[in-house]
């Protein structure tokens, strides 16, 4: 069965939205807002669903194209995904038709590629494709191939489709990654559940998102437990059962807010926030000099009153998490063309990260970018609107967060990139006050 069908994949929205968005910046936001579920987590347990024949129910899951997509990715495969109502995803992985991830899904979403470890280790194998994604680096998968042959599965590359297939069980083993990496932990982790024996995975990411991945399969019946703060140690087992499992809130969208008040001397209140997982970030904006408050599960930020002057540089570096994430470097790049003096920023995760600054540039800010890895912002600059151009995610959420601050009107091309990670992005602003809103792909 597991061979490559004839078969062309299509995934389309539902209803297409224009592809630009329009804003008229130098409004503080203000108000209340309340933060998804993590993108990088529900791509994962929805994922981690097809583990077992039972049903799995998952709330609190953010309402975006990636997870839209991943939906689709399952049920090509023949898995019941049921969307009963928004943030609810219920999956049945009973019966699988094809072990197969065709080029077309997994360029759209480089996350498919975390289907290889659970289709692997239940099913002995899979064709899946190398993935796509955004443009930030190269971003090769060789960790997760290296890993999954470390429990022994048979892994050719042929045409740009990994044939993966495991002679009996996987097994387990000893797991060394060269360097952190978050859905390579996340595969092996998958992959180990179902596996014979004992893994060790070791450096094992610690992003909060993949704690929760492993409190999913704990729920399912896994033997799954994070023993030191860099490993975390699998005993497989024959069978998982269903389980239902709520979404951790999402630390790079309550990042993403909370510099939209920063940058347009707002005030925010961010609920269904843990403000535990943006510890990196809150230390950059004490020594940008803005004040934040966090409690249980709320986070309160006030800029308002704040002039530039009060706002000081400081340099950042990303890194794996506890270290400020490389998903958040674009959005404190802009809060930080808001401090005064010169910020160093390190890019530590991806080589081609900072790119982006480019487009940042022609809203006035000041910025030199040296290499790959490094830029210099000389701050503080007045924003000024500006038409730019998305060309990732991350960077389109922070060419917003600019636009938000700038003077006058801003055109920025290329939402779709946003939508595929940030859940209402345009209302969730409208309500804090912001003038943005969709319009078709022209000046
Ligand atoms: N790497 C390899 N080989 C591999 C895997 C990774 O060389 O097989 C390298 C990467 O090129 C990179 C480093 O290892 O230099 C770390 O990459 P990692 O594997 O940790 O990244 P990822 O798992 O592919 C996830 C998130 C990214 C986030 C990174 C880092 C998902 C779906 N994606 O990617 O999120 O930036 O971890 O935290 O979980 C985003 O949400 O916008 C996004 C890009």
């Amino acid at each position: 069965m597991a061979d490559a069908r004839p078969f062309h994949w299509e995934y389309h929205p539902e209803t297409p939205r224009p592809e630009t968005f329009r804003i008229e910046g130098g409004r503080p936001l203000r108000g209340t807002v309340n933060v998804s579920g993590a993108k990088n987590a529900a791509l994962k347990l929805l994922a981690a669903a097809v583990l077992t024949g039972e049903r799995c129910r998952l709330e609190n899951v953010p309402e975006i194209e990636d997870v839209r997509v991943m939906a689709e990715v399952l049920r090509d495969l023949g898995v019941v995904v049921d969307h009963p109502e928004t943030g609810v995803y219920e999956i049945a992985a009973g019966d699988v038709d094809w072990l197969f991830i065709p080029l077309e899904a997994a360029a759209k979403m480089r996350a498919s590629f975390i289907l290889l470890g659970p289709l692997l280790t239940r099913f002995g194998r899979v064709i899946i494709s190398n993935p796509g994604g955004d443009r930030i680096g190269r971003r090769p998968v060789n960790l997760h191939v290296d890993a999954m042959r470390a429990m022994g599965a048979e892994i050719e590359y042929r045409n740009g489709y990994y044939y993966a297939q495991a002679p009996g069980r996987l097994r387990g083993g000893e797991i060394r990654f060269p360097q952190v990496t978050v859905m390579g932990t996340e595969n092996a982790m998958l992959a180990a559940t179902l596996a014979d024996g004992h893994t060790v995975i070791r450096p094992a990411a610690q992003e909060p998102e993949v704690d929760d991945l492993a409190a999913f399969l704990c729920e399912m019946g896994a033997d799954v437990e994070r023993t030191y703060p860099d490993t975390i140690e699998v005993h497989g087992t024959r069978r998982l059962r269903g389980a239902t499992h709520r979404v951790l809130p999402d630390r790079i969208e309550t990042g993403t807010f909370l510099i939209s008040a920063a940058v347009t001397g707002g005030t925010m209140r961010l609920e269904n926030a843990a403000c535990k997982h943006v510890g990196a970030l809150v230390e950059v904006f004490e020594k940008v000099g803005i004040p934040v408050h966090c409690a249980d599960t709320t986070i309160d930020i006030d800029a308002s009153g704040l002039t530039p002057a009060d706002l000081r540089a400081c340099d950042i570096e990303t890194a794996p998490y506890p270290g400020l994430a490389t998903d958040l470097q674009s959005p404190t790049c802009v809060l930080l063309t808001q401090a005064s003096g010169t910020s160093r920023v390190h890019e530590g995760v991806f080589e081609d990260r900072i790119e982006w600054l480019g487009e940042l540039r022609k809203l006035g800010a000041r910025i030199d970018i040296e290499d790959t890895h490094h830029a210099a912002i000389h701050g503080p600059s007045q924003l000024r609107g500006a038409e730019v151009s998305i060309s990732d995610l991350r960077a389109g959420a922070s060419l917003i967060l600019a636009a938000l601050a700038a003077q006058g009107p801003s055109l920025i091309h290329g939402a779709h990139h946003v939508e595929r990670g940030y859940e209402n992005i345009d209302r969730k602003f409208q309500q804090l006050g912001a003038s943005i809103a969709r319009s078709a792909d022209t000046a």
